[in-house]
């Protein structure tokens, strides 16, 4: 490094750097020159730094020709990439051709699995009558899927339900400490009202768990849960909304909707609900009212009630002041319907020409921009 200098040291720099320049011949060779010039370490940078050491006057005459050489550096270098780069064109246009005859490469677009494309469709209907959605964990205990729910201990109604029982949690007790894969979403019900007070109004999606298999059961499906707390709700807002419901999804607006009494230990009174549909002279299922002559039949597809007064005290709630509705239904049996997907199975087979044929083009969804 130069400890002193003259002025004329700098003219000489500047020649020497100039043919470096000059004979770099890419741009590589041409950042390395400025990087040994310019950069943190390079000889300009070293030149500036000896300044500091230099009395007022010196360093001003000084100061300002290092300044000088620098831009004149600079400028160089840019003039010198701009060249390079032209030139680096020029060779590639004269050696580079392109076949402009081939036929583009096709872009394959993904498919929107019907379990996602339906969810997309429940949330949009329901965000309009103002739900919000919750969530709840796939292992739960028995506590919260059976008990709170108003099972009673060792009672038959638990075994509605094909139950997959994990190994205990040995760092808990009692019936939180026999975990199990959730058998309904019903347990994101306690979950929700455990943690947030009326007035609630929550769906929730999720995997359940049961052991079953064959061409309308597979051991994992998906539910949506639906929850309403508030003072004065009565079983006339839960037919309203669930007849909207179900007629909106469907998109048929006078689709017959039946209520029919049934059991479910969480809600009392509880009743399960049936579609009215008509039978094709091919076997298929035609959703909607009979014409005149011909026989109305009725599909059940979902199950619902009013929150029992044990469910809702379980969670902190009193129920002399808070009544509810609550329904639960499976998804894929929503799409099945909806779509003509025979088999509940082909849901998760992960074949994708069964997703090309049933699934949805990603860019015409439910809630996206393009779509309706
Ligand atoms: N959890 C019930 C089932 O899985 C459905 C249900 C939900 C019924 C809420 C009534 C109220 O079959």
């Amino acid at each position: 490094m130069l400890k002193i200098w003259a002025m004329s040291d700098i003219q000489a720099l500047k020649t020497e750097i100039t043919d470096e320049i000059e004979a770099a011949t890419d741009l590589q060779k041409l950042e390395d020159v400025r990087v040994t010039v310019l950069g943190k370490k390079g000889r300009i940078t070293a030149l500036m730094k000896t300044l500091g050491k230099m009395d007022p006057e010196e360093r001003k005459t000084k100061g300002q020709a290092l300044n000088v050489l620098k831009d004149e550096i600079a400028l160089l270098i840019k003039t010198q990439e701009a060249a390079l780069k032209k030139q680096e064109m020029a060779e590639r246009l004269a050696t580079e051709t392109m076949d402009i005859s081939l036929p583009p490469r096709e872009e394959r677009k993904g498919r929107v699995h019907p379990i996602s494309q339906t969810i997309e469709e429940l949330v949009t209907i329901f965000a309009s009558m103002g739900f919000k959605v919750a969530e709840g964990p796939d292992i739960e205990d028995d506590w919260h899927n059976f008990t709170a729910l108003n099972f009673p201990p060792g009672h038959p109604a638990r075994e509605m339900q094909d139950t997959f029982f994990l190994p205990e949690d040995e760092r808990e007790e009692g019936e939180r400490a026999k975990k199990l894969l959730r058998t309904h979403t019903s347990s994101v019900q306690i979950r929700h009202m455990q943690e947030n007070q009326p007035p609630i109004k929550t769906i929730c999606f999720g995997r359940t768990y049961r052991s079953d298999y064959d061409m309308t059961h597979t051991p994992m499906f998906h539910q949506m849960e639906c929850l309403y707390i508030d003072k004065d709700v009565t079983m006339a807002h839960l037919k309203g909304c669930l007849t909207d419901f179900v007629r909106a999804f469907f998109g048929l607006d006078d689709l017959p909707v039946r209520f029919r009494p049934s059991f479910f230990p969480f809600v009392e009174p509880g009743a399960e609900v049936d579609i009215g549909y008509t039978k094709k002279a091919d076997g298929s299922i035609k959703l909607g009212k009979a014409p005149e002559g011909e026989e109305q039949k009725w599909m059940e597809i979902l199950g619902s009630g009013m929150v029992h007064p044990n469910v809702l005290k379980n969670c902190g709630i009193d129920p002399e002041e808070y009544q509810g509705f609550a329904f639960g239904t499976g998804i894929e049996r929503l799409a099945m319907l909806k779509y003509g997907i025979p088999d509940l199975r082909t849901f998760f087979e992960c074949d994708v020409r069964w997703l090309a044929h049933y699934g949805f083009d990603p860019l015409d969804r439910p809630n996206s921009a393009t779509g309706q």
